[in-house]
């Protein structure tokens, strides 16, 4: 049975912030930012000498600050690499909502790391994410999130890497993201086919705010969830972009008062200002302002927190 993504819990992944484990100064932030997700990279950010210590960093971290009111995820190394057992452990460790696995070529590098979480009896609730980033993760989007699905069900969302896919086939950073859109959109498709999310990638140039507009502004409207970051500056527009406007707010709020209607009871289509609406939009308001609640609350003071 296909698995919509309007049949799972919204939940906010408007912002995902990543930040390298190595960087103290940068972790003691979190607590005061704004984003939904942090992402702690023991991978791209961090050299070689340096990954014993941003473990260490983490340990630290996580025994102090435990940022409840934002998901957490850690990036680890590939498990091919010298690192990834060590890194794999630390996650079984400190239990975070999620490990974001680099580089996914097939739906193996999920299932493995899959088998590995079972063996050590890691809780259900810690998910797996995915970074989609090499030709043959683009390639293969969709059996790896078909797979996913079913081997023990933690694969939840996908990270679209763009560096890396840059680096790899060439394709220029461009405005519009042009010659990228197609393989954009296998993503989204994969991740709609079995009830997954897709993050977009990272804007590199964290001082221009008018380009990280535009490119939120595409990232929405092709259908992704939310937006990695590098920077904090880069927050407040992933949160205005990706989050619902006040007028979305609105229409979904009059689709849900059209269908409580007495008479709408056994209807399945209602003519709202001249617009035929359906019950799949019934369903997608209902998640609209279930987020748009979600937003109220993490922005009330007494949970603005970590
Ligand atoms: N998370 C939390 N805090 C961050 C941050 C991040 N990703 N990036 C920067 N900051 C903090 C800095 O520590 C600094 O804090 P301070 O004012 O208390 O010193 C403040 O924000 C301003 O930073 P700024 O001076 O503008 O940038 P920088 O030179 O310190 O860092 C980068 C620039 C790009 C090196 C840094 O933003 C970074 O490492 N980003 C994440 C990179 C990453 O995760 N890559 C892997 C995924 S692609
Ligand atoms: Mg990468």
């Amino acid at each position: 049975m296909s698995q919509s993504s309007s049949s799972r819990p919204a939940r906010l992944r408007r912002s995902v912030l990543s930040v390298p484990a190595i960087n103290r100064r940068a972790l003691e932030k979190l607590a005061s930012l704004d984003c939904d997700a942090v992402i702690f990279d023991l991978e791209d950010s961090v050299s070689p000498e340096k990954k014993a210590e941003a473990r260490e960093n983490l340990r630290a971290f996580f025994a102090s600050s435990p940022l409840s009111a934002k998901e957490r995820i850690i990036r680890i190394n590939a498990l091919s690499s010298n690192f990834g057992a060590e890194d794999l452990a630390l996650v079984v460790e400190l239990e975070p909502d999620a490990v974001l696995l680099p580089k996914v070529d097939e739906p193996q590098d999920v299932m493995l790391v899959s088998d590995r979480l079972a063996e050590a009896d890691a809780p259900e609730n810690l998910r797996i994410w995915a970074m989609i980033e090499t030709p043959r993760g683009i390639l293969n989007a969709a059996s790896i999130a078909e797979a996913g699905r079913t081997s023990g069900s933690r694969l939840d969302c996908f990270v679209v890497g763009l560096n890396d896919l840059r680096k790899e086939t060439g394709v220029l950073p461009q405005p519009g993201r042009a010659y990228l859109v197609p393989w954009l959109m296998q993503v989204v498709l994969a991740v709609s086919a079995y009830g997954l999310e897709a993050i977009d990638s990272v804007f590199n140039d964290f001082k221009d705010m008018d380009a990280l507009d535009a490119e939120c502004a595409q990232g929405i409207t092709m259908g992704f969830s939310g937006k990695m970051l590098i920077h904090p500056s880069q927050i407040e527009a992933a949160n205005r972009h990706f989050g619902p406007d006040e007028a979305a707010v609105a229409e979904a709020e009059a689709i849900i008062s059209a269908f409580a209607e007495p008479g709408a009871a056994d209807l399945n289509v209602v003519n709202l200002g001249g617009r035929m609406m359906e019950r799949l939009h019934l369903v997608q308001a209902k998640r609209l302002v279930h987020k748009a609640r979600l937003i109220t609350q993490r922005h009330r003071p007494s949970t603005s927190s970590g």
